[in-house]
């Protein structure tokens, strides 16, 4: 349980320049004042995250948005009023008062307002825009518990521990452009429902300058070799833990780590970062988990899966 005091402390260190970690609906974030540029140095020091992977800044209400940004396009309003608070993320053009090391020199800014109450009262005590990225150590698996926070950050100043996350995935970022938007990365909210309020208008791979982190080919990369199932592969079932989403086939695995009861896709992107915590702490030699298909939220969680197992299935993934 979260207590009133423990919301001023956490507010307070975040006003003179300490980190905290907090609950987000999505996963916890490592989060500083964004309008301090010492402070967010530190967040790149303590994850060991590099320079050029830029921050998304955390805000409690639309109004704050316009000292942030340059632009007063309307599609942010509409985008606001459906999906905020919530795990969509708008990359916009940056104010000046947004610190270069934020946005890691880019001339536009990540933001959401998250939707967690923990969240959204620390963004208020505090009384400036947080940058927090995921609260995880550069390229490791998204922490959906405090207890994966304390794992991977031990030097974090402060956790405030909200439990388990509700959406266990990062938030769906998208880009403005003069058509419509891109997708940067994937999330639980789904093209298709953006779709329904700004027209879908994909750039050239060229013209996405950065490279958000859902970018890269390799990410989220667990400390134990993880794959995805398929019949394509023989594995020495006795050494694995299997994350299952439809219950079947479980036979023979070291361990089984149920992701959904109820074949529920929601389910899966809440619990699959902490099965892959869970099995990287036991002792089975490696991660096996079942694919979805790569439709609406599926798209976000093949997309998890797919970068935790690149590294690993880099050869199967050049045959195909
Ligand atoms: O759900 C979330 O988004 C969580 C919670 C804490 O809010 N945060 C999160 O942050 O996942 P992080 O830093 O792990 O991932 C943010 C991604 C980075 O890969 C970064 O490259 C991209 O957002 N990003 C941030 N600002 C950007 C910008 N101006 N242009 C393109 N990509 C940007
Ligand atoms: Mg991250």
């Amino acid at each position: 349980m979260i207590r009133e005091e423990d919301i001023q402390k956490a507010a307070e260190y975040i006003r003179g320049g300490r980190l905290v970690a907090f609950p987000t609906e999505t996963v916890y974030g490592l989060g500083a004042n964004a309008l301090d540029s010492i402070a967010v140095a530190r967040i790149f020091e303590l994850k060991q995250r590099p320079s050029f992977d830029p921050l998304i800044v955390h805000i409690a209400s639309v109004d704050e948005i316009y000292s942030l940004i340059s632009s007063n396009d309307e599609r942010i309003l509409k985008l606001a009023e459906k999906f905020w608070p919530g795990p969509l993320t708008i990359v916009l053009p940056k104010s000046t008062r947004i610190p270069d090391i934020v946005t890691s020199g880019l001339p536009t800014v990540g933001i959401r307002i998250p939707h967690h109450p923990i969240a959204l009262a620390l963004i208020k005590q505090a009384q400036v825009p947080i940058a927090a990225p995921s609260a995880n150590r550069f390229g490791k698996v998204s922490p959906t518990t405090a207890q994966h926070v304390r794992k991977h950050l031990p030097g974090v100043d402060f956790i405030l521990d909200g439990g388990k996350t509700q959406v266990g995935i990062e938030s769906t970022i998208i880009k403005l452009n003069d058509k419509g938007f891109d997708i940067l990365r994937n999330g639980v909210i789904t093209r298709e429902e953006i779709e329904k309020v700004v027209p879908y208008a994909p750039e050239t791979r060229d013209s996405k300058t950065i490279i958000a982190s859902g970018m890269m080919l390799s990410h989220y990369s667990p400390d134990k070799p993880i794959f995805i199932l398929s019949d394509k592969f023989k594995l020495e079932k006795e050494k694995a833990g299997l994350i299952s989403y439809t219950g079947k086939h479980t036979e023979g695995y070291k361990k089984v780590i149920r992701v959904s009861q109820n074949g529920d896709l929601l389910e899966y992107a809440a619990n699959l970062f902490a099965a892959i915590h869970q099995l990287e702490e036991s002792d089975v030699e490696f991660i096996v988990a079942e694919p979805v298909a790569e439709v609406g939220i599926g798209m976000a969680i093949m997309d998890r899966l797919k970068k935790a197992a690149y590294r690993y299935q880099k050869e199967q993934q050049e045959n195909n």
